[in-house]
């Protein structure tokens, strides 16, 4: 498996397969494009050969020295792999490159995958918007990337 920055069509094929996101909507090329433009991006899947099976698209949201992952999602065949670890070592390489302080990324008591990655890769919780139950409240989590990488 690789992890490399990838053409958008690669990220909704990949999107297609995540049932989490499936049964919420549609996500067209567009959808991401819309999302990012004008700032610094990066779009990034994993491969397993020429196969695209894992995703992130991360961008510079607020201009604040935080590069934020705002989507991120890996194929149920594959999970639990090390394929979402692997997209944000990269993720935080690439944000390390440009300066960014922080990398930042927003999820939901319901990802319960997300949070336990967050929670033992040394990610902070620093608010928590309410949604209409709790189990879709969301948390945002930041991570300090002068900080020694990895499990915490
Ligand atoms: C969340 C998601 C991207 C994880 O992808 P993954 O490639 O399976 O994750 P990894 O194999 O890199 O796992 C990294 C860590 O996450 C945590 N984790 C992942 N899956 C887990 C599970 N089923 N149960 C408990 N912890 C889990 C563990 O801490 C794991 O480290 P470990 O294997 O050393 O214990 C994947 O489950 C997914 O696509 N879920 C649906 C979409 C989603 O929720 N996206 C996030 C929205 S913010």
């Amino acid at each position: 498996m690789i992890v490399r920055e990838s053409p958008i069509g690669d990220i909704v094929r990949v999107n297609r397969t995540v049932k989490e996101f499936t049964d919420t909507g549609t996500f067209d090329e567009e959808y991401f494009l819309q999302r990012c433009q004008g700032k610094t991006s990066l779009f990034l899947c994993a491969y397993e050969g020429d196969e695209p099976i894992g995703y992130s698209v991360w961008y510079d949201k607020e201009g604040d020295g935080a590069f934020y992952c705002w989507m991120a999602g890996v194929n149920p065949e594959y999970r639990r792999k090390g394929i979402l670890s692997a997209m944000i070592d990269f993720g935080i390489d690439f944000a390390q490159k440009r300066g960014y302080s922080h990398m930042t990324i927003k999820t939901r008591n319901s990802r319960r995958e997300m949070l336990s990655y967050l929670v033992s890769h040394g990610f902070c919780i620093v608010s928590v918007e309410p949604a209409e139950s709790v189990q879709e409240n969301r948390i945002l989590f930041s991570k300090d990337l002068a900080l020694k990488q990895g499990k915490s």
